[in-house]
């Protein structure tokens, strides 16, 4: 029975994951034939952290799992510790342990910091969690410099270009590995438009671009696949809507108690897997992620990314756009480089 649970977890993680690697996503590696890979959660004792750590040691690609936060890891790892999947568990607590913490480190994600309490942007995350980001990645650069990294903590659009500059600054920086987690635009994208057009949830495509926070997330449903019911302008205007507030949504339902932490856990796992797979040679993995590019102006800008065994390997353009689409791609860049260029001031500054 356990060993079924864990099968169909691992299973839903290969299943929802790549979104146009579906061959790749049905060929599985068995924890036998699959290199080690050391993954960091650094903020894993936190709201994302915890159900993070959980769907990390599900994860038959990972053999070491390094749990970080300030305080409360070892209870967390100790607690992961006792699900019999591959990945050997060790927790991190205080400054002191971090390097140990990421030494060795293949994959580090990162949802240290605050969340949002209603009524506050992304943005308003900026003075605390800019810092946090700031001396996680100082110490990235110093104990795990060729690690890739997932950046979760908000402003997604600001803390990745601070990590830019950190390890530019460390002479450590590969815009292969710096990447910032748009997955749960993309998951939400998907399920909206699922319960619209009367398809699968869990078989549609739906590309996100732009960035992370309200208007810069940008859903690209005219590339939708499967389509399903045909749906009016008012129809899409209300699911991209829907999709750029979705972090607002669950902030308002939790009623002060927290943010998005269940769903954005697993669209880390699911990010990460993609990671990972990439690094192990798995062909046509393909994810949006918000990474440098050239697709736009924008220094840093969310599209399909194919991932490979050192990262990025491509950054994939977005394709022909709606009407309504171009308007919000239009709509975006003003507020998208505002938030790249307030990162790197303080990357600089500080
Ligand atoms: C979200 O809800 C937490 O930023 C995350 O989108």
């Amino acid at each position: 029975m356990r060993a079924s649970l864990i099968r169909s977890a691992a299973e839903s993680l290969r299943k929802g994951g790549s979104s146009s690697s579906g061959n790749a996503i049905r060929r599985s590696y068995s924890s036998d034939s699959s290199p080690d890979r050391k993954v960091a959660i650094l903020g894993a004792a936190g709201g994302i952290g915890q159900p993070l750590s959980l769907l990390m040691k599900l994860n038959p690609l990972v053999s070491r799992l390094s749990l970080y936060d300030i305080a409360g890891t070892p209870g967390v790892a100790a607690d992961v510790s006792h699900i019999n999947t591959r990945a050997e568990v060790s927790g991190y607590a205080s400054d002191e342990q971090l390097g140990q913490a990421l030494e060795g480190s293949d994959v580090v994600i990162i949802p240290a910091g605050v969340p949002r309490k209603p009524g506050m942007t992304r943005d308003d995350l900026f003075n605390i969690n800019a810092g946090i980001v700031k001396s996680l990645c100082t110490a990235i650069s110093k104990y795990c410099p060729n690690a890739i990294v997932n950046m979760i903590s908000n402003p997604v659009n600001s803390t990745v270009p601070i990590a830019a500059e950190v390890f530019k600054k460390a002479g450590t920086y590969d815009e292969k590995k710096l990447f910032g987690v748009t997955t749960l635009d993309v998951l939400r994208a998907k399920t909206f438009y699922a319960a619209k057009a009367g398809v699968p949830a869990a078989d549609v495509n739906v590309p996100v671009i732009g960035g992370h926070a309200g208007i810069t997330i940008l859903p690209l449903f005219s590339q939708a696949a499967p389509t399903g019911n045909s749906l009016s302008n008012e129809d899409l205007k209300a699911l991209t809507k829907r999709t750029q507030d979705g972090g607002t949504e669950v902030l308002e339902a939790k009623a002060g108690k927290g943010s998005a932490t269940l769903s954005m856990a697993y669209a880390g796992a699911i990010f990460a897997d993609a990671c990972l797979k990439g690094l192990n040679g798995v062909p046509d993995i393909v994810e949006c992620s918000y990474v440098q590019s050239t697709v736009t102006d924008l220094p840093f800008f969310a599209s399909k990314v194919r991932l490979g065994k050192n990262g990025v390997e491509e950054v994939l353009g977005f394709g022909p756009l709606s009407d309504l689409e171009k308007e919000g791609l239009e709509n975006l860049k003003a507020e998208l480089k505002a938030s790249i260029e307030k990162g790197i001031q303080f990357a600089h500054a500080n």
